[in-house]
């Protein structure tokens, strides 16, 4: 039941806020972080490999920024078709993380099972908890996103990223690198990430405008640095899966050792940045851009627009949020982007060509 919306995609995106909730409540008590039975101590654990396919994947690739630099837990992530093929050594004291959606991905499971009996536990993050991941893992984490019906995965993708951050503050707890009043002090804007995530929902025109724009373009780059280098893969992925519009990401320091030759008139550009630590740095890629003649659609907040919005050819403008929170909220302009493009593209956004929800062979 689509609930009144045209695409269960439309249905999937508006949830966001009720999902998220839900699996904050899951994991989240009055006073700190709850895992299930028999839960992790991350103090005890030396390493952590992180293996998925497609959206799950670009979610433990966030996670990795996240885990590192909360925790100081090495972390490994890993496309599971590569993976389960290169005989990958697992050391004692690993870790081994899976992310699925439908917990049925053949690449990923073939991964969990290759750790069964190397690594010193197996997690996983799943949306089906009576699925084969979820049933061969020592301990299975539910991600309460509801069923997901669109093949493009858009509520998952956040509640995925939700329960992944909760681990990674664990992790950081465990491990000492995180006092109670820091942990305190992030969980209150994690409490309040579904309303900031209701208000961005309701910015969505300025997004349908620009999308019936990048409907013109043939190729469509995606730039992001530190935490938003793996959102802007996770957009490009969005986009080319729905309106079949070439699209790739790059992280923004690499543009100059070989994207930026893509760059002219022709080509939009999506910026994604946040006025965070890496800011400055992203926009003065953004400005090399535009010195080629790059159209520039800049995601941001009040304080990024208000330095860079001017220059850009397009500006959307997200509600202001922590650093560590914003691959959340800001997945949701890249899900809208590849909406509204395929919308006016007039593809099939709930069933895209040759794809499939669950992709239980090789
Ligand atoms: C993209 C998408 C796919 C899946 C991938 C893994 O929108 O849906 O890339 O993320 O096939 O699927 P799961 O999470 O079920 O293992």
């Amino acid at each position: 039941d689509k609930d009144g919306y045209k695409h269960f995609m439309a249905k999937e995106i508006a949830e966001q806020p009720t999902v998220l909730s839900a699996a904050l409540s899951a994991y989240l008590t009055e006073t700190g972080i709850a895992l299930p039975d028999p839960g992790v101590d991350f103090a005890k654990v030396d390493r952590l490999t992180m293996v998925a396919c497609g959206t799950a994947y670009y979610a433990c690739f966030t996670a990795k920024y996240w885990f590192e630099q909360l925790a100081g837990l090495p972390v490994e992530v890993d496309i599971a078709s590569e993976f389960r093929y290169r005989e990958p050594p697992i050391t004692p004291g690993t870790t081994a993380l899976f992310v699925s959606q439908s917990g049925e991905t053949a690449d990923t499971l073939a991964a969990l099972r290759y750790c069964a009996g190397k690594a010193e536990r197996i997690l996983s993050v799943v949306n089906v908890p009576e699925s084969s991941i979820a049933r061969e893992s020592d301990l299975a984490l539910p991600i309460h996103a509801g069923t997901e019906i669109g093949v493009a995965s858009t509520k998952a993708f956040t509640c995925q990223l939700t329960v992944l951050l909760v681990l990674a503050l664990k992790a950081a707890v465990d491990r000492g690198r995180m006092t109670e009043d820091q942990l305190q002090d992030v969980l209150a804007s994690l409490r309040a990430l579904p309303g900031t995530f209701n208000a961005a929902l309701g910015r969505g025109d300025d997004i349908r405008d620009t999308a019936h724009e990048l409907a013109e373009a043939r190729d469509i780059l995606f730039l992001g640095r530190g935490l938003m280098y793996p959102l802007a893969l996770e957009g490009a992925l969005k986009l080319k899966e729905i309106s079949y519009i070439h699209a790739e990401a790059y992280a923004s320091g690499e543009l100059k050792h070989g994207p930026i030759a893509l760059i002219d008139q022709s080509v939009p550009v999506v910026v994604m940045a946040p006025k965070d630590s890496l800011f400055e740095k992203t926009i003065s890629n953004m400005q090399e851009v535009m010195a080629r003649g790059g159209k520039v659609v800049l995601v941001t907040d009040a304080a990024g627009a208000s330095i860079a919005g001017a220059d850009a050819w397009k500006t959307i403008v997200m509600p202001e949020i922590r650093e560590v929170l914003t691959p959340l909220l800001y997945a949701l302009p890249a899900q809208l982007l590849a909406y509204h493009t395929a919308i006016a593209k007039g593809t099939d956004v709930d069933q895209p060509r040759n794809l499939a929800k669950s992709v239980t062979v090789e």
